[in-house]
């Protein structure tokens, strides 16, 4: 467990080496997904990290995650952005991929937005939609892979904290609002996303439990962040691009694939990016 009782100082010192090398005391903070990182181009007087030169930061070891950590301004408002995210599949324990958000917290973010790319449950869902997400469901957090699992440290947060209101009612409101002026409502769903372990995609069966469970769509990343940026009070966002369907048919011949989803991210990418700038110029807090 000395992952985590030592994660407060851990932490502090990663934040404490970050603000005394940037320039800018973020209140946002962005994590872009899969092939999703051209947000973290729009921002201003750009600072950027390298992983690899963060004190205790993991490394991106995934294609189409770029490793970095950009800091500056977007739409005016004081932002980092990790351009590039960590998975469970990389093999890191849950509490080393979730530590950038802690590190985020002592730096000063009230506000979160994630992206990530993720398979298509709902039928009414099409290859390109983009997913506000409602809720979630935990799938390894069943088996006890919460980032939260260890000792309590309530400097965080509390031992027990409620996850019913995850994810930020107004910042949903917003996102349709702006998407409606932007004239992307064609293409604008709000559902329930499911982690799940990875790297394999899943079986026929599998999409067929996930779906009858309520999910609408399926991925590898987003929920452990939340639980741990929920746990220390920070509001969240976030947006799943349906990069691809979940096969559900025995009979189809379709197949899951990484460059499907780098694909579909190629062609929304641009919309999605003027989708949260547009939201973030109207951050009223930050
Ligand atoms: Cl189909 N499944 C999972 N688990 N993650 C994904 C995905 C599917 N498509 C993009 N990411």
């Amino acid at each position: 467990m000395s992952e985590c009782s030592d994660s407060y100082d851990q932490c502090r010192a990663t934040a404490d080496w970050l603000l005394a090398n940037a320039q800018v005391r973020p209140t946002l903070g962005i994590v872009c997904g899969s092939g999703l990182g051209g947000l973290a181009e729009m921002i201003k007087d750009q600072q950027v990290f390298k992983y690899r030169d963060i004190p205790n930061f993991p490394q991106s070891t995934v294609h189409g995650h770029t490793g970095q950590l950009v800091f500056g301004t977007l739409k005016g408002k004081p932002c980092v952005c990790m351009q590039g995210r960590f998975h469970l599949y990389e093999g890191y324990p849950v509490q080393k991929i979730t530590l950038p958000i802690r590190v985020f917290k002592l730096m000063g973010v009230e506000t979160l937005i994630l992206t990530n790319a993720a398979g298509g449950l709902n039928q009414d869902y099409k290859v390109g939609d983009v997913m506000i997400m409602k809720d979630h469901i935990n799938m390894p957090g069943f088996a006890g892979t919460n980032p939260l699992a260890g000792p309590n440290d309530d400097r965080f947060g509390v031992r027990f904290p409620c996850m019913s209101d995850a994810y930020d009612r107004e910042l949903r409101q917003l996102a349709h609002d702006v998407a409606g002026e932007l004239g992307y409502s064609d293409f604008m769903k709000e559902g329930v996303y499911c982690v799940l372990g990875g790297p394999s995609y899943e079986t026929i069966a599998e999409c067929r439990m996930l779906q009858s469970l309520g999910a609408d769509a399926v991925g590898m990343s987003t929920v452990h962040e939340v639980i741990v940026a929920r746990h220390a009070g920070i509001r969240c966002f976030a947006l799943s691009l349906i990069s691809n369907r979940a096969v559900m048919d025995y009979d189809s011949q379709e197949k899951a694939n990484h460059e499907e989803v780098l694909e579909t991210s190629r062609l929304r990418a641009k919309q999605m990016e003027k989708l949260v700038s547009t939201m973030v110029a109207r951050l009223e807090h930050n």
